[in-house]
Protein backbone atom coordinates (compact mmCIF):
# COMPACT_ATOMS: atom_id res chain seq x y z
CA UNK A 1 0.00 0.00 0.00
CA UNK A 2 2.73 2.28 -1.17
CA UNK A 3 1.44 4.08 -4.14
CA UNK A 4 2.66 8.02 -3.80
CA UNK A 5 2.06 8.00 -0.22
CA UNK A 6 4.56 8.44 2.17
CA UNK A 7 2.50 7.02 5.28
CA UNK A 8 -0.25 5.55 5.48
CA UNK A 9 -2.03 4.56 8.69
CA UNK A 10 -5.50 2.35 9.00
CA UNK A 11 -7.37 2.70 12.20
CA UNK A 12 -5.20 2.70 14.86
CA UNK A 13 -5.88 2.03 17.76
CA UNK A 14 -3.72 2.85 21.54
CA UNK A 15 -4.88 2.86 24.87
CA UNK A 16 -3.35 3.78 27.87
CA UNK A 17 -5.52 2.40 30.71
CA UNK A 18 -9.66 3.78 29.91
CA UNK A 19 -8.43 6.66 27.70
CA UNK A 20 -7.85 6.21 24.34
CA UNK A 21 -5.63 7.93 22.89
CA UNK A 22 -5.99 6.87 19.58
CA UNK A 23 -9.52 5.37 18.20
CA UNK A 24 -9.96 4.42 14.90
CA UNK A 25 -6.70 6.79 13.45
CA UNK A 26 -6.59 7.26 9.68
CA UNK A 27 -3.51 9.01 7.92
CA UNK A 28 -2.30 9.29 4.31
CA UNK A 29 0.36 11.53 3.40
CA UNK A 30 1.49 12.00 0.08
CA UNK A 31 5.39 11.55 -0.68
CA UNK A 32 7.24 15.16 -0.81
CA UNK A 33 4.92 17.11 0.82
CA UNK A 34 4.48 18.67 4.50
CA UNK A 35 0.91 17.28 6.03
CA UNK A 36 -0.44 18.67 9.05
CA UNK A 37 -1.55 17.09 11.64
CA UNK A 38 -3.97 19.37 13.58
CA UNK A 39 -5.21 18.80 17.23
CA UNK A 40 -5.69 20.15 20.98
CA UNK A 41 -3.92 19.08 23.92
CA UNK A 42 -4.40 15.56 24.55
CA UNK A 43 -5.75 14.61 21.35
CA UNK A 44 -3.73 12.11 19.95
CA UNK A 45 -0.98 13.89 18.05
CA UNK A 46 2.53 12.72 19.87
CA UNK A 47 0.63 9.17 20.18
CA UNK A 48 0.09 9.13 16.70
CA UNK A 49 3.70 10.25 16.19
CA UNK A 50 5.03 7.89 18.33
CA UNK A 51 3.06 4.79 16.47
CA UNK A 52 4.55 6.13 13.29
CA UNK A 53 8.05 6.43 13.92
CA UNK A 54 8.35 2.76 15.50
CA UNK A 55 8.73 4.25 19.26
CA UNK A 56 5.13 2.32 20.42
CA UNK A 57 3.09 -0.47 18.74
CA UNK A 58 -0.60 0.10 18.50
CA UNK A 59 -3.06 -1.94 19.84
CA UNK A 60 -4.59 -1.83 16.59
CA UNK A 61 -4.91 -1.20 12.90
CA UNK A 62 -2.04 -0.93 10.84
CA UNK A 63 0.55 1.85 9.22
CA UNK A 64 3.28 2.13 6.50
CA UNK A 65 5.91 4.58 6.45
CA UNK A 66 8.21 4.80 3.49
CA UNK A 67 5.84 1.22 2.18
CA UNK A 68 7.59 -0.12 5.05
CA UNK A 69 5.12 -1.79 7.59
CA UNK A 70 5.95 -0.10 11.31
CA UNK A 71 5.21 -2.95 13.42
CA UNK A 72 6.82 -5.92 11.43
CA UNK A 73 9.66 -3.91 9.53
CA UNK A 74 10.59 -1.51 12.25
CA UNK A 75 13.97 -1.34 12.08
CA UNK A 76 14.08 -0.43 8.05
CA UNK A 77 11.55 2.27 8.96
CA UNK A 78 13.68 3.34 11.25
CA UNK A 79 16.55 3.64 8.46
CA UNK A 80 14.20 5.68 6.99
CA UNK A 81 13.00 8.36 9.39
CA UNK A 82 14.17 11.28 11.49
CA UNK A 83 11.91 12.66 14.66
CA UNK A 84 11.84 15.89 16.40
CA UNK A 85 10.14 15.39 19.80
CA UNK A 86 8.08 17.99 21.48
CA UNK A 87 10.86 18.65 23.78
CA UNK A 88 14.43 19.58 22.76
CA UNK A 89 17.33 16.58 22.48
CA UNK A 90 20.43 18.73 22.40
CA UNK A 91 22.83 18.63 24.59
CA UNK A 92 22.93 22.19 26.41
CA UNK A 93 26.70 21.78 27.32
CA UNK A 94 28.14 21.36 23.79
CA UNK A 95 28.10 23.13 21.21
CA UNK A 96 25.77 22.92 18.17
CA UNK A 97 28.67 21.85 15.77
CA UNK A 98 29.69 19.23 19.01
CA UNK A 99 26.30 18.07 18.99
CA UNK A 100 25.91 17.54 15.34
CA UNK A 101 29.13 15.39 15.34
CA UNK A 102 27.86 13.54 18.31
CA UNK A 103 24.73 12.51 16.38
CA UNK A 104 26.39 11.62 13.51
CA UNK A 105 28.72 9.03 15.57
CA UNK A 106 25.49 7.74 17.34
CA UNK A 107 24.24 7.06 13.85
CA UNK A 108 27.66 5.31 12.87
CA UNK A 109 28.59 7.37 11.02
CA UNK A 110 32.41 7.23 11.43
CA UNK A 111 34.40 10.50 12.70
CA UNK A 112 35.30 12.05 9.79
CA UNK A 113 32.09 11.80 8.01
CA UNK A 114 30.32 13.06 10.84
CA UNK A 115 32.81 15.93 10.80
CA UNK A 116 31.39 16.96 7.09
CA UNK A 117 28.07 16.01 8.00
CA UNK A 118 27.88 18.67 11.08
CA UNK A 119 29.00 21.25 8.67
CA UNK A 120 26.99 20.86 5.84
CA UNK A 121 23.76 20.53 8.61
CA UNK A 122 24.98 23.96 10.29
CA UNK A 123 24.97 25.08 7.24
CA UNK A 124 21.70 24.57 5.79
CA UNK A 125 20.00 25.47 9.05
CA UNK A 126 21.81 28.67 9.00
CA UNK A 127 23.94 27.99 12.09
CA UNK A 128 27.21 28.24 10.68
CA UNK A 129 28.12 31.44 12.65
CA UNK A 130 27.14 30.09 16.00
CA UNK A 131 28.24 26.27 15.43
CA UNK A 132 31.13 27.00 17.96
CA UNK A 133 28.90 28.35 20.64
CA UNK A 134 27.34 26.55 23.51
CA UNK A 135 23.96 25.35 22.72
CA UNK A 136 22.62 27.14 26.18
CA UNK A 137 23.65 30.65 24.64
CA UNK A 138 21.27 29.75 21.88
CA UNK A 139 17.82 31.61 21.27
CA UNK A 140 14.65 29.51 21.13
CA UNK A 141 14.27 29.53 17.38
CA UNK A 142 18.31 28.20 16.86
CA UNK A 143 18.02 25.51 19.11
CA UNK A 144 14.84 24.19 17.26
CA UNK A 145 16.55 24.33 14.05
CA UNK A 146 19.92 22.69 15.85
CA UNK A 147 17.30 19.77 16.40
CA UNK A 148 16.06 20.09 13.24
CA UNK A 149 19.29 19.67 12.00
CA UNK A 150 20.14 16.96 14.23
CA UNK A 151 16.90 14.99 13.12
CA UNK A 152 18.04 15.12 9.37
CA UNK A 153 21.85 13.63 10.21
CA UNK A 154 21.22 10.73 7.56
CA UNK A 155 18.94 13.03 5.34
CA UNK A 156 15.52 10.54 6.23
CA UNK A 157 13.08 10.54 3.14
CA UNK A 158 10.31 10.86 6.10
CA UNK A 159 10.33 13.74 9.04
CA UNK A 160 8.21 13.75 12.08
CA UNK A 161 8.56 16.96 13.60
CA UNK A 162 5.64 16.65 16.76
CA UNK A 163 4.72 20.83 17.54
CA UNK A 164 8.27 21.94 16.03
CA UNK A 165 7.50 26.04 17.27
CA UNK A 166 4.97 25.54 19.96
CA UNK A 167 6.13 28.22 22.89
CA UNK A 168 8.56 30.10 20.21
CA UNK A 169 8.09 33.54 19.44
CA UNK A 170 7.02 34.86 15.80
CA UNK A 171 10.81 35.66 14.63
CA UNK A 172 11.55 32.20 15.75
CA UNK A 173 8.71 30.47 14.75
CA UNK A 174 9.00 31.83 10.85
CA UNK A 175 13.22 30.57 10.73
CA UNK A 176 11.79 27.32 11.00
CA UNK A 177 9.25 27.46 8.64
CA UNK A 178 11.74 28.50 6.48
CA UNK A 179 14.18 25.46 7.52
CA UNK A 180 11.38 23.16 7.07
CA UNK A 181 10.11 24.51 3.39
CA UNK A 182 13.88 24.24 2.11
CA UNK A 183 13.95 20.58 3.41
CA UNK A 184 10.44 19.45 1.42
CA UNK A 185 12.51 21.34 -1.62
CA UNK A 186 14.99 18.85 -1.38
CA UNK A 187 12.66 16.09 -1.37
CA UNK A 188 11.72 15.08 2.07
CA UNK A 189 8.31 14.10 3.57
CA UNK A 190 7.50 15.99 6.49
CA UNK A 191 4.20 15.23 8.68
CA UNK A 192 3.82 18.08 11.20
CA UNK A 193 1.66 18.42 14.11
CA UNK A 194 0.77 21.44 15.36
CA UNK A 195 -1.89 23.05 17.47
CA UNK A 196 -1.85 26.05 15.16
CA UNK A 197 -4.67 26.61 12.33
CA UNK A 198 -1.45 29.12 10.91
CA UNK A 199 1.14 26.62 11.05
CA UNK A 200 -0.72 24.59 9.73
CA UNK A 201 -1.87 26.49 6.97
CA UNK A 202 1.61 28.04 6.37
CA UNK A 203 3.33 25.32 5.52
CA UNK A 204 1.23 22.25 5.08
CA UNK A 205 -0.50 21.41 1.59
CA UNK A 206 -2.58 18.99 3.22
CA UNK A 207 -4.18 19.03 6.85
CA UNK A 208 -5.46 15.92 8.71
CA UNK A 209 -7.72 17.44 11.93
CA UNK A 210 -7.34 15.30 14.99
CA UNK A 211 -10.09 14.87 17.68
CA UNK A 212 -10.33 12.14 20.93
CA UNK A 213 -8.04 9.73 18.40
CA UNK A 214 -9.89 9.85 15.39
CA UNK A 215 -9.32 12.32 12.03
CA UNK A 216 -12.34 14.24 11.73
CA UNK A 217 -11.34 16.23 8.94
CA UNK A 218 -8.96 15.82 5.77
CA UNK A 219 -8.57 18.58 3.44
CA UNK A 220 -6.19 21.12 1.88
CA UNK A 221 -5.78 24.23 4.61
CA UNK A 222 -8.06 26.43 1.91
CA UNK A 223 -10.69 23.95 2.06
CA UNK A 224 -10.63 23.90 5.52
CA UNK A 225 -11.08 27.41 5.89
CA UNK A 226 -13.44 27.27 3.65
CA UNK A 227 -15.35 25.37 5.87
CA UNK A 228 -15.64 27.99 8.37
CA UNK A 229 -16.11 30.55 6.04
CA UNK A 230 -12.47 32.32 6.24
CA UNK A 231 -11.83 35.60 7.65
CA UNK A 232 -14.59 37.67 9.19
CA UNK A 233 -14.44 41.45 9.53
CA UNK A 234 -15.71 42.18 12.65
CA UNK A 235 -16.84 45.86 14.04
CA UNK A 236 -18.47 46.14 17.61
CA UNK A 237 -20.88 49.28 18.05
CA UNK A 238 -21.38 51.32 21.21
CA UNK A 239 -25.49 51.59 21.06
CA UNK A 240 -27.40 48.71 19.78
CA UNK A 241 -29.42 51.12 17.30
CA UNK A 242 -26.11 51.19 15.57
CA UNK A 243 -26.38 48.17 14.35
CA UNK A 244 -28.34 48.14 10.99
CA UNK A 245 -26.28 50.40 9.61
CA UNK A 246 -23.10 48.37 10.37
CA UNK A 247 -24.81 45.58 9.07
CA UNK A 248 -25.39 47.32 5.85
CA UNK A 249 -21.59 48.94 5.59
CA UNK A 250 -20.58 45.47 5.81
CA UNK A 251 -22.55 43.73 3.57
CA UNK A 252 -21.32 45.79 0.32
CA UNK A 253 -18.19 44.38 1.41
CA UNK A 254 -19.01 40.77 2.89
CA UNK A 255 -18.62 37.61 0.93
CA UNK A 256 -21.79 36.14 2.36
CA UNK A 257 -24.18 37.70 5.27
CA UNK A 258 -23.25 39.53 7.87
CA UNK A 259 -24.36 38.12 11.37
CA UNK A 260 -25.52 40.46 14.04
CA UNK A 261 -24.95 40.02 17.77
CA UNK A 262 -27.48 42.13 19.44
CA UNK A 263 -26.06 41.37 23.05
CA UNK A 264 -22.19 42.28 22.25
CA UNK A 265 -23.07 44.83 20.11
CA UNK A 266 -21.22 42.95 17.15
CA UNK A 267 -21.44 42.76 13.16
CA UNK A 268 -19.17 39.99 11.34
CA UNK A 269 -18.95 38.54 8.27
CA UNK A 270 -16.90 36.37 5.70
CA UNK A 271 -14.67 38.51 3.41
CA UNK A 272 -11.64 37.73 1.36
CA UNK A 273 -10.14 41.26 -0.07
CA UNK A 274 -9.36 41.64 3.59
CA UNK A 275 -7.65 44.87 3.70
CA UNK A 276 -9.56 46.66 1.13
CA UNK A 277 -13.06 45.64 3.29
CA UNK A 278 -11.44 46.90 6.13
CA UNK A 279 -10.74 50.33 4.68
CA UNK A 280 -13.84 50.39 3.00
CA UNK A 281 -16.38 49.55 6.16
CA UNK A 282 -14.19 51.76 8.62
CA UNK A 283 -14.59 54.57 6.21
CA UNK A 284 -18.63 54.13 5.48
CA UNK A 285 -19.08 53.80 9.07
CA UNK A 286 -16.64 57.30 9.98
CA UNK A 287 -18.90 58.91 7.01
CA UNK A 288 -22.25 58.20 8.75
CA UNK A 289 -20.47 59.11 11.93
CA UNK A 290 -21.48 55.64 13.43
CA UNK A 291 -20.08 55.28 16.90
CA UNK A 292 -17.18 52.25 16.53
CA UNK A 293 -15.90 50.49 19.67
CA UNK A 294 -13.69 48.42 17.96
CA UNK A 295 -13.34 47.12 14.30
CA UNK A 296 -10.43 44.64 12.84
CA UNK A 297 -9.90 41.24 10.76
CA UNK A 298 -10.35 38.04 12.83
CA UNK A 299 -8.26 35.35 11.38
CA UNK A 300 -9.88 31.83 11.42
CA UNK A 301 -8.56 29.69 14.54
CA UNK A 302 -8.11 26.25 15.57
CA UNK A 303 -11.40 26.53 17.60
CA UNK A 304 -13.12 27.86 14.65
CA UNK A 305 -12.27 24.79 13.08
CA UNK A 306 -12.78 22.46 15.96
CA UNK A 307 -16.36 24.51 16.62
CA UNK A 308 -17.42 23.87 13.45
CA UNK A 309 -16.26 20.08 13.14
CA UNK A 310 -17.36 18.76 16.23
CA UNK A 311 -19.88 21.34 17.86
CA UNK A 312 -17.79 21.75 20.72
CA UNK A 313 -14.61 24.04 21.70
CA UNK A 314 -11.22 22.76 22.58
CA UNK A 315 -10.74 22.03 25.70
CA UNK A 316 -8.40 24.91 26.40
CA UNK A 317 -10.86 27.30 24.99
CA UNK A 318 -13.62 25.60 27.24
CA UNK A 319 -11.57 26.49 29.80
CA UNK A 320 -10.94 30.29 29.45
N1 LIG B 1 2.31 7.47 28.35
C1 LIG B 1 1.04 7.80 28.59
N2 LIG B 1 0.40 7.36 29.70
C2 LIG B 1 -0.89 7.68 29.95
N3 LIG B 1 -1.65 8.47 29.15
C3 LIG B 1 -1.08 8.94 28.04
C4 LIG B 1 0.29 8.65 27.70
N4 LIG B 1 0.58 9.26 26.53
C5 LIG B 1 -0.55 9.91 26.17
N5 LIG B 1 -1.54 9.72 27.05
C6 LIG B 1 -2.91 10.26 26.95
O1 LIG B 1 -3.38 10.01 25.65
C7 LIG B 1 -4.06 11.13 25.12
C8 LIG B 1 -3.37 11.60 23.84
O2 LIG B 1 -2.10 12.12 24.18
P1 LIG B 1 -1.06 12.71 23.13
O3 LIG B 1 0.17 13.03 23.87
O4 LIG B 1 -0.97 11.80 21.96
O5 LIG B 1 -1.81 14.06 22.68
P2 LIG B 1 -1.25 15.30 21.86
O6 LIG B 1 -2.23 15.55 20.77
O7 LIG B 1 0.16 15.06 21.47
O8 LIG B 1 -1.36 16.48 22.91
P3 LIG B 1 -0.40 17.78 23.11
O9 LIG B 1 -0.88 18.80 22.16
O10 LIG B 1 -0.69 18.18 24.53
O11 LIG B 1 1.02 17.34 22.90
C9 LIG B 1 -4.08 12.18 26.22
O12 LIG B 1 -5.29 12.06 26.92
C10 LIG B 1 -2.92 11.77 27.09
O13 LIG B 1 -3.14 12.16 28.43
MG1 LIG C 1 1.92 16.03 21.85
Amino acid sequence: MNDGYAVRAEGLEKRYGEKRALDGFDLAVRGGTVHGLLGPNGAGKTTAVRILSTLVRPAGGRATVAGLDVARQAREVRARIGLTGQYAAVDEVLTGRQNLEMFGRLFHLGGKRARERAVELLEQFDLTDAGDKGVDGYSGGMRRRLDLAASMILAPAVLFLDEPTTGLDPRSRGEVWESVRALVADGTTVLLTTQYLEEADKLASRITVIDQGRAIADDTPDGLKNLIGGDRIEVVVAERSEIPRVVKAVARVADGEPEADETELRVHAPVTDRVAALTDVARTLQDEGVRVEDIGLRRPSLDDVFLRLTGHRTEKEAAA
